[in-house]
């Protein structure tokens, strides 16, 4: 027993958590709306001007997130992602947005959102363009952060397209300390990892100093072969990236599609609880002015949620494949776990695994409290070790579930 703490002492000693970008933010996974998977380049606002990339968008979405219980839930940042910016910077060098879709400026844009207690995400890319072609950031990282900073933006989201790789992590950290210097607090969202892993495997205790979360795998879409791709890619590459993870930084696996097109409400539940699982920013890429009411309670679910920004901060990870299920566990404060169990099978109903195949049950001796999430709230009563306790889950859905230890 000494022996094992004393271990555990030096080990804790030895390996302390990785060091995270110090700049008080993101303690907890980053909640809010980012407008990319559901409304993309949509520049045309003479044909489409309630969907167009536009100041408009973005006071709509700010004014129902207040009033429909999204900034109640946790969802605080109103971001924009790529396609906001005018295709020529000014006489000084600095960004503008494009003067027909954004007429009053990103400054009365953000005081807009900070007006109603929210906060404003914009976008930008280290290399010489952004994906979709407008201007990039190099050469002008200090230019560009003072500019944000100038327009009192919280966050930046900064892509990684239409730059040579092996300057990826000089860029990306260049612009952290230019962040830095401006003494405003801005959150920074990069995408190193995925542009750097075709070449070489990221060096993640670098990008933990540099980012506050990042992305490592491909564009989500709305589907869930590409939810079900992101979930196997974490998976194989967890040894490498959950480690990383923790108050301050955190693995970005993309937005939320919950509340579009091409998820079953089952495969919503899926994501929903992976997500949190993972530690994951919870960012929405939906239209929040119209989105189906059981969508909008599913996010809203502050069980789900408070698995999401638990204060133990730690990354959950895949512990079994078998028979097609597949165990996820985050650890939680106070010695809980949370533990999603996904039926990866898309053919047949519902089936049922016996939970005590879960490695993390183990919590249960000599005994613990069960509380099933997802798909409905239910009190599970007490458990042991040698218990029956088989949970159902629909095919491509998820069965989430809190367990408590408790002494007997
Ligand atoms: C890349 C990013 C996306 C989005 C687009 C915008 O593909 O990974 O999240 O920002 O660029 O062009």
């Amino acid at each position: 027993m000494c022996r094992a703490v004393f271990l555990l002492a030096l080990t804790v000693l030895v390996c302390p958590a990785a060091v995270a970008l110090d700049n008080g933010l993101a303690l907890k996974p980053t909640m809010g709306w980012l407008h990319w998977e559901r409304f993309m380049c949509n520049t045309d606002c003479d044909k489409d001007p309630n969907n167009c990339i536009s100041e408009r968008l973005y006071m709509q979405m700010a004014d129902v997130m207040v009033k429909e219980g999204w900034k109640e839930a946790g969802y605080e940042y109103v971001c924009i992602d790529d396609c906001w910016p005018s295709h020529q910077r000014d006489a000084k060098g600095r960004l503008q947005a494009d003067p027909k879709r954004f007429p009053g400026g990103i400054k009365k844009l953000a005081d807009y959102v900070h007006s109603k207690g929210l906060k404003l995400g914009i976008y930008a890319d280290v290399g010489k363009n952004t994906c979709a072609g407008y201007p990039g950031s190099l050469g002008y990282y200090e230019t560009d952060a003072q500019t944000f900073a100038d327009w009192d933006v919280d966050l930046l989201k900064f892509d990684g397209c239409y730059m040579d790789w092996k300057l990826l992590g000089e860029g990306y950290m260049n612009m952290s300390r230019a962040l830095n210097k401006t003494g405003r607090s801005i959150l920074y969202s990069c995408e190193w990892p995925l542009y750097e892993w075709p070449y070489k495997q990221p060096d993640y205790k670098a990008i933990r100093e540099t980012c506050n979360h990042w992305r490592n795998f491909a564009d989500v879409y709305d589907s869930w072969s590409s939810i079900k791709s992101i979930l196997d890619w974490t998976a194989s590459h967890q040894d490498i990236i959950v480690p990383s993870a923790g108050p301050g930084g955190w693995n970005d696996p993309d937005m939320l599609v919950i509340g579009n097109f091409g998820l079953s409400h089952d495969q919503q539940e899926s994501q929903m609880a992976l997500w949190a699982i993972m530690a994951a920013p919870l960012l929405v890429s939906n239209d929040l002015r119209d989105i189906c009411p059981r969508s909008k309670k599913l996010l809203q679910n502050t069980d789900i949620i408070a698995i999401s920004q638990d204060p133990l901060g730690k990354q959950g990870l895949c512990t079994i494949k078998v028979d097609s299920f597949e165990v996820w566990e985050r650890p939680l404060s106070k010695k809980r776990l949370a533990i999603a169990v996904l039926n990866t099978q898309e053919i047949g109903g519902p089936r049922g695994f016996f939970i005590r195949a879960a490695p993390g049950w183990k919590i249960c001796d000599p005994q613990c409290n069960v509380t099933q999430i997802l798909p409905q709230y239910k009190d599970l009563g007490v458990q042991t070790p040698h218990t029956k306790l088989v949970v159902s889950v629909n095919p491509s859905g998820t069965t989430l579930l809190t367990v408590t230890p408790t002494s007997d």
